[in-house]
C-alpha cells in the first residue's frame, strides 16, 4: 500500500474503510467525507472510484478544529484544540494532484453552514472524520435524509478516549434513526435500517 498522506489514520484503519466502501459502491449514490484535512482518506478513496461514475464531495474548514462543546471534554483529549488540524485547500488540491487523480468537489466551510445543495442527491457512502460531537452531528443531519438502500456510513474515533464527542453524537443520532451499529478499530460502521 501507498504511503499515507498523514498520520490521521493507520493503515488497518484505512483497509478498514476501503472495504466498506467497496461494499456500499454498488448502490446508488455518490461518497462524501466530512473533514477531509489533506486527503488521507479521500485520495486512496478517489483511485477506488476511478473506474466508476461516482463522485466525491468533500468538506473541511480548512482551518482546523472549531471550539469544543461539554461533549468534547476529555481529560486524555487535551491535544486537540480549536485551530488544531488545520490543512489548506491548496495543500489538498497539491496532494490530488501529485497522485495524478481528479479532484474532489471541495467545499470550504464549517459543517454547520453547509447547505442542502451543497450535499449530493444519494449517498452511498460517508465517512465522518471531524473529531467532535457537532463535527459528527451536523453531518448526520445532513446527509441521513439521503442515504441509498446499502449506503453505509463510517464514524472515526467512536472508540478514541481523547475524542469522545464523536461516540456521543453517534448514540445520541441512534436512539431516534434506527441503525445496526459495530465498532471496529477506532470506526463505528453504521447502516442505517431504510
Ligand atoms: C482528523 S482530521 C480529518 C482527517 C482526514 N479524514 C484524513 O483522512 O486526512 C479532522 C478535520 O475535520 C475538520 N473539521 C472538524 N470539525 C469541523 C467542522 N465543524 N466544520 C468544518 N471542518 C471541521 C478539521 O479542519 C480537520 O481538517
Amino acid at each position: 500500500m501507498p504511503k499515507l498522506l498523514s498520520d490521521q489514520i493507520d493503515e488497518h484503519e484505512l483497509e478498514i474503510i476501503l472495504r466498506e466502501l467497496e461494499k456500499a459502491i454498488s448502490s446508488e449514490g455518490d461518497i462524501v467525507e466530512f473533514g477531509c484535512y489533506v486527503g488521507t482518506t479521500s485520495v486512496p478513496m478517489t483511485k477506488r472510484l476511478a473506474a466508476t461514475d461516482k463522485k466525491l464531495y468533500v468538506y473541511d474548514s480548512f482551518e482546523g478544529l472549531p471550539e469544543k462543546t461539554i461533549e468534547d471534554q476529555s481529560p486524555a483529549g487535551l491535544q486537540f484544540k480549536s485551530g488544531e488540524l488545520a490543512a489548506s485547500k491548496k495543500q489538498l488540491i497539491k496532494n490530488f494532484k501529485q497522485a495524478g487523480l481528479p479532484l474532489p468537489v471541495i467545499n470550504k466551510g464549517w459543517f454547520s453552514e453547509i447547505s442542502n445543495e451543497q450535499v449530493p442527491r444519494s449517498i452511498c457512502f460517508a465517512y465522518l472524520d471531524g473529531d467532535y460531537y457537532l463535527s459528527v452531528l451536523d453531518p448526520l443531519k445532513l446527509i441521513w435524509n439521503k442515504l441509498s438502500p446499502g449506503a453505509i456510513i463510517l464514524v472515526d474515533d467512536y472508540a478514541n478516549e481523547a475524542l469522545p464527542g464523536a461516540s456521543k453524537a453517534v448514540d445520541y443520532w441512534l436512539k431516534t434513526h434506527p441503525a445496526k451499529l459495530k465498532i471496529e478499530h477506532s470506526l463505528a460502521i453504521i447502516t442505517p435500517i431504510v
